[in-house]
Order: structure tokens, then C-alpha cells, then sequence
């Protein structure tokens, strides 16, 4: 297990950046191509396992290769953005997200994240992660990405984005789910 290369099919760059923190012993290489699929499953995982199918026909050869799906779904909302979250809002999403809860009291919110690593032998693992939280008023703080700046974990004060990737580290939906790969390979 320890000293794995895998590529992780995104175009998402901070992603592999967390993905590396959060899979001790694994070099995670981002796999660029501009030929992605257009995300069409109807769960994250099945989104997740058509990035990670995708990018085995593009990886070199004996990689591993890690497909990930996430999203933001917001109780008021419906559970949107969900596997939308991606394509919602255009290039401000939080403003977005904002203005269509507007005053809102229900202000709950969760993130979720699933992975799947394909091994180079075609076998499959994959793991899923979940925070829960809620969405703040205003945006607040510099770290992390997307809706981190409004959004406040379960027992904290402080936005994700406040909280910082140390933070995140240990405790993102995309940390969860990727303890949860680990046990999965376990004994691979
Ligand atoms: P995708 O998984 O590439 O389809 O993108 C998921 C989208 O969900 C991202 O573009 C963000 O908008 C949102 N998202 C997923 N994980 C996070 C996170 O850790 N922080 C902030 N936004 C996130």
C-alpha cells in the first residue's frame, strides 16, 4: 500500500493538493486532459467512477487512478446544488447560493464526497464522505475553495474557509471519504 502513485482524473487542482494530505504514502499526480466526459450519473459515485474509468484510458500505464464527486446540498434548498454544485451560479456560485436562500432560518447544509480507485489490475474501491453543517450570512475567510467561505461545520463558529486546510485535513467530507477508501484497500 505504501508508496502508491495514483492520478486523480480532475481538472481540480487543489483537490489533488488535499487528496495528497489526506492518503499518507500515495503521490497523487493530477491527470489533465481537456477531453473529460461531461459528468452525466445521476449520484456522485457513479460521476466518480466515470472520471476514474475515463482517466485509466488516459493515464499511463500500472497507475492507479482516483475519480472524485462532490457537492454542496442545502436542506432549504431541496439538496441542491448537489451533484450540480460544479455548474451552479457561473463564476460566483456563493453569491448564487446566497441570494436564493436569501433570509432563510433553515440554514442546513452538507457536504458530501466519493471516491473511486480503480487499481491497475481494473479492480475497484471507493468510500464516501460526509460533513454536516450550515450555510453563514456573509462569506468569511481565505483558505480552501468553492463554497468554503459560507460554509460552517456541525459544532463550529467558523467558516471552512476560516477553519483553514489544516482543518480540512483531518476533518473535510473529502477527508472522510478517503479514510474510508483507506480501509477500503486495506489488504490489497
Ligand atoms: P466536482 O466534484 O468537480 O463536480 O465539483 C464539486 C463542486 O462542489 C466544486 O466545484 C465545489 O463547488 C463544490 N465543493 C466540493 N468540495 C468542496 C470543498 O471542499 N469546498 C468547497 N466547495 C466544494
Amino acid at each position: 500500500m505504501v508508496g502508491l502513485t495514483a492520478a486523480l482524473a480532475s481538472q481540480n487542482a487543489h483537490k489533488a493538493q488535499e487528496l495528497e494530505r489526506l492518503l499518507p504514502g500515495w503521490t497523487i499526480e493530477p491527470l489533465g486532459s481537456d477531453a473529460y466526459p461531461p459528468e452525466e450519473g445521476a449520484t456522485y459515485y457513479e460521476n466518480a467512477r466515470g472520471k476514474a474509468r475515463f482517466g485509466l484510458t488516459v493515464a499511463p500505464l500500472g497507475l492507479w487512478v482516483i475519480g472524485e464527486d462532490s457537492g454542496i446540498e442545502v436542506a432549504a434548498l431541496g439538496g441542491r446544488p448537489g451533484i450540480q454544485s460544479a455548474r451552479f451560479g457561473g463564476d460566483d456560485p456563493v453569491a448564487r447560493l446566497l441570494a436564493e436562500l436569501g433570509e432563510t432560518e433553515d440554514r442546513r447544509a452538507r457536504y458530501v464526497s466519493e471516491l473511486v480507485a480503480l487499481a491497475p489490475d481494473g479492480r475497484e474501491f471507493h468510500g464516501t464522505g460526509i460533513l454536516e453543517g450550515r450555510i453563514a450570512e456573509s462569506p468569511a475567510g481565505s483558505e480552501g475553495f468553492g463554497y468554503d467561505p459560507i460554509f460552517i461545520p456541525k459544532d463550529e463558529q467558523r467558516t471552512v474557509a476560516e477553519l483553514g486546510n489544516a482543518w480540512k485535513a483531518e476533518n473535510s467530507h473529502r477527508a472522510r471519504a478517503a479514510q474510508a477508501l483507506l480501509e477500503a484497500v486495506r489488504g490489497y
